[in-house]
């Protein structure tokens, strides 16, 4: 068992993998600047593990604090969940987005460098590959990112591949989520984002418990079967599962090297509100609107090389994102601060 540090390890996806890193025997070590979560995430990880961690509040761009990470705790491994991540901010505040997830990815990995800890796993994400030129997307696709958010991810993306093609010793994981939804099926952690959301089953999950009135359907003169659009959710804790798997499975990481974590199976908008209707018990209702500028008809995953390489697969349908997104929305109706 080793000690991984988890940044941004009180956020979305981040509690989740926490709560499965810590259930498989790891010790943690946290940071967390708190600037887009709660504390309270991390109180309920513990909660739910009846195991503690270590939680130190620090911003990865203050690099002395990053540095004594290091020398405090005896690392063995670092997943990288720390970053910005809406698209629509990243258009009107480049440089903010530039700096967090760019200059605060180069201070974690020269801390790493300093400590000699080589071994990585990133959050990256489908959004490095632009417009889809062909479906499934496997990994070997052209890389383009259209939004300022995409291109610091690919521009992290580049520095772990020089990074790690500079030295032997690096193990390099660079995970493409597709689009993750879902909750841990306890209720307790789940995805609570701050303001109007913009993504879809958060949205949809507002308007089942009342805090909104209508989903926007953005398109349905999309070229699909019902004219939506058409995205690969996947279930959070299949994707903290496919973290433990890469962790764990480093050694087969020479240098660096992408994988999706996606279930292959698309679904379009309607279907998610379809399903999000019958999980909350009530009927959701949507409108249908004009396109959101830059979104594509359809993109799904070839999830081939990450069950061959890391002997992980998608388990959970979206009957079952949406039950488990549910329940987090009806027990923390206002999310985690006002519960
Ligand atoms: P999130 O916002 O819930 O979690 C990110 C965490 O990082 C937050 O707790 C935030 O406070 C923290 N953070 C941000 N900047 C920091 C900094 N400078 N120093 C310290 N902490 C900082 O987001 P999430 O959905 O859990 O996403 C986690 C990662 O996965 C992000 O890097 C995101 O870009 C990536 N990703 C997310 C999605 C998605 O749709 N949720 C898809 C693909 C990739
Ligand atoms: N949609 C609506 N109404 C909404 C929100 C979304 O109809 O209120 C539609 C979109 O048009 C799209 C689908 O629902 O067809 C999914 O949209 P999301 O915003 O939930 O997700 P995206 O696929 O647009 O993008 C998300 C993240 C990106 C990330 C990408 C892949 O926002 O940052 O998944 O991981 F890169």
């Amino acid at each position: 068992m080793s000690t991984i540090l988890v940044t941004g390890g009180a956020g979305f996806i981040g509690s989740h993998t926490c709560l499965v890193l810590l259930e498989a025997g790891h010790d943690l070590v946290v940071i967390d600047n708190l600037c887009n979560s709660s504390e309270e995430s991390l109180r309920r990880v513990e909660g739910l593990s009846d195991k503690s961690f270590v939680f130190e509040k620090i911003d990865l761009l203050d690099q002395p604090a990053l540095e004594q990470v290091f020398v405090t705790h005896s690392i063995d491994a670092v997943i990288h969940f720390a970053g910005l991540k809406a698209v629509g901010e990243s258009v009107e505040d480049p440089l903010w987005y530039w700096r967090n997830n760019v200059a605060g990815t180069l201070n974690l990995v020269d801390a790493m460098n300093r400590a000699d800890v080589r071994d990585l796993v990133f959050s990256s994400s489908s959004t490095v590959y632009g417009m889809p030129e062909e479906l499934p997307v496997t990994e070997a696709h052209p890389l383009g990112p259209v939004s300022p958010y995409g291109k610091t991810k690919l521009a992290v993306e580049d520095l772990l591949r020089d990074v790690a093609a500079s030295k032997p010793g690096w193990r390099v994981a660079l995970l493409r989520y597709f689009n993750p939804v879902g909750a841990h099926p306890s209720g307790e952690i789940g995805e609570d984002p701050t303001g109007i959301p913009n993504n879809l089953m958060p949205f949809v999950m507002q308007v089942a418990v009342g805090r909104r009135e209508r989903v926007a359907v953005f398109g349905s003169d999309y070229d699909t079967p019902d004219g939506t659009g058409i995205r690969d959710y996947i279930h959070v804790m299949d994707l903290a599962e496919g973290h433990l798997a890469a962790v764990e499975r480093l050694e087969r990481f020479e240098g660096c090297e992408a994988v999706n974590l996606g279930t292959g199976q698309g679904y379009s908008v309607l279907d998610v509100v379809r399903a999000a209707s019958g999980a909350a018990g009530r009927e959701i209702p949507y409108e249908l609107v004009p396109r959101r500028p830059g979104d594509v008809a359809a993109v799904w995953s070839d999830p081939g090389l990450a069950k061959a390489k890391l002997g992980w697969q998608a388990l959970r349908g979206l009957d079952e994102m949406c039950r488990d997104s549910w329940h987090f929305q009806s027990r923390n109706p206002h999310g985690f601060a006002k519960t």
